[in-house]
């Protein structure tokens, strides 16, 4: 079929494709966004099964003798690399998967490459729910994180593709997702915390249902128009289209596609073409978005909230707890920003929710370092309260801006031609940074004690200055238009634009109009 069929007419530069919210658009964003329940589930689990004492008697005694004594300093209790490594080790696995995503992503489809993640998943759950050694946990780990890998790539790509413009917020589906998946597995180690002495195996093994749904969505539901395009299947890709719009008036929109997809083929090699000067405004605010996204020390809380309550003088089962108000708090939050994303815009809400983190992390500062001292046993309880309250102060904040943002505004603004490729980078830099803090935070949190806490809270100025100074708004621009209407219009990437290349929606004006 070629493109001469259709009625080529362009619309004027601020037209928006006005679809529809189809039920198919609707159950197939639901299906993928499983991809980011089995993500959460896994950062959730990891800070939550570590305060099991089974768990860490069977696999890290170590730990557990000195979780015991009265040691010298408070601060290094749980200062352990094969604990951190088992924390870290699913993130490094997933960052060496996403660059073979990438390839299926492309090649194969979007739809494909989260069946591959299922199945992933499905052998981690195995493997770490069946556990005899740490080395067999630690394989586990490994299988999951190369699912987290191939599933992040495509579902918040999936998500852009088959979202109507004004809607495109929809990608918070996957962060809504991630957030009900951390308390899904703060639930599951709660409820068998008192199951002695292998109720740990549960929550490992409970992540089997998030790993099944995946499977089912990679299965089931159907590519993006984008993706079969791209790989030659027009007809259903125009069927699929259409399908998805809930119109027969698909044509513009369609052509866009096709010449997308022409210009996406002159590509032999994407992540070359990403270093391309057009391209490095997007390359450049992906790679600092998910590195500020890990700046903000989320996933100390995340990964580590049993460990800093204890610090604070929780119990084993406070400390669960509160693990528990946090994740809850993260998820209803990340619901308000599903109203509020495509309402008040992304830069908005970054600067807030940064103003509002600061302050909170300065506040458990001061907390930390004026009232735990090394050998403390306790501290006053009302303080161990205004931590917890400032936790899900700060908590609230990320899930309602850096957490959704931090993948939304990497999967919109590279165009078709290096999504897949740019999508990658911003998976990667994503996992290692999650990798560095897995890694480092408990053996920083014993060297630079409160330290680390400040260390977060400057991190958040300066990715504040960023979002004021760089970040453009993307709200409501449709994807093949953020060169003209984003990029050439802002003070600093404009330069980027300027060059003799001409630039992929140059290539889908010039042919569609
Ligand atoms: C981040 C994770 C984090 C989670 C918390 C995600 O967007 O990538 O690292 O643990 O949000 O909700």
């Amino acid at each position: 079929m070629q493109i001469g069929q259709f009625s080529t007419a362009a619309p004027p530069a601020d037209t928006q494709f006005e679809a529809e919210l189809t039920p198919t658009v609707i159950t197939s964003c639901i299906m993928a966004a499983t991809g980011g329940l089995m993500f959460g589930y896994d950062i959730g689990i990891s800070g939550d099964v570590t305060s099991m004492d089974d768990f860490l008697i069977k696999f890290f005694p170590k730990v557990y003798r000195r979780k015991q004594e009265k040691v010298d300093n408070n601060y290094c209790k749980f200062d352990n690399q094969g604990l951190q490594l088992f924390t870290s080790s699913l993130f490094l696995a997933g960052l060496t998967a996403t660059f073979f995503a990438s390839y299926t992503t492309r090649k194969l489809g979007r739809r494909v490459t989260m069946l591959i993640a299922g199945i992933f998943f499905i052998l981690g759950v195995i493997f770490s729910g069946a556990a005899q050694n740490l080395a067999m946990l630690i394989v586990g780990r490994i299988l999951l994180g190369c699912g987290v890998g191939f599933s992040n790539q495509a579902v918040p790509v999936f998500l852009s593709e088959i979202a109507p413009t004004r809607i495109r917020g929809l990608n918070i589906l996957f962060q809504l997702n991630i957030t009900v998946g951390i308390l899904f597995a703060n639930l599951a180690t709660y409820g068998t915390s008192r199951l002695h002495p292998w109720g740990w195996r549960l929550p490992f093994s409970l992540a089997g249902i998030p790993a099944i749904l995946v499977t089912l969505g990679g299965l089931f539901v159907v590519d993006t128009p984008n993706s079969l395009i791209e790989r030659g299947h027009l007809n259903e890709g125009k069927a699929v289209l259409k399908k998805m719009r809930g119109t027969d008036d698909i044509e513009f929109e369609l052509n866009q596609l096709i010449e997308a997809s022409r210009v996406s083929h002159r590509v032999k090699h994407p992540f070359c073409n990403l270093l391309l000067r057009r391209n490095r405004p997007p390359l450049i605010i992906a790679i600092l978005l998910q590195m500020f996204q890990q700046c903000t020390g989320i996933n100390m809380i995340m990964f580590y909230t049993p460990v800093l309550f204890r610090l604070v003088g929780f119990k084993s089962d406070a400390a669960l707890y509160s693990a528990l108000i946090t994740g809850m708090v993260n998820v209803l939050s990340t619901l308000v920003s599903t109203y509020f994303i495509d309402w008040v815009g992304r830069r908005l809400l970054l600067l807030e929710a940064g103003l509002q983190m600061f302050l909170s992390l300065v506040v458990i500062t001061v907390v930390f370092g004026v009232k735990i001292t090394d050998n403390s046993d306790k501290i006053n309880q009302g303080y161990a309260v205004l931590v917890l309250v400032m936790a899900c102060i700060f908590v609230a904040a990320f899930a309602w801006s850096w957490g959704p943002l931090g993948w939304l505004i990497p999967s919109e603004i590279f165009p078709l031609e290096t999504r897949s490729a740019g999508q990658s980078v911003a998976v990667c830099v994503n996992l290692l940074c999650t990798f560095v803090v897995a890694q480092a935070f408990l053996s920083t949190l014993c060297h630079l004690k409160y330290g680390v806490l400040a260390f977060f809270a400057g991190c958040v100025i300066v990715m504040s200055l960023f979002v004021l100074f760089f970040l453009p708004e993307t709200k409501n621009v449709p994807i093949v238009e953020m060169t003209e209407r984003v990029w050439k219009k802002h003070w600093y990437w404009k330069r980027f634009m300027d060059g003799d290349e001409t630039t992929f929606e140059d290539d889908v004006r010039q042919t569609v109009a």
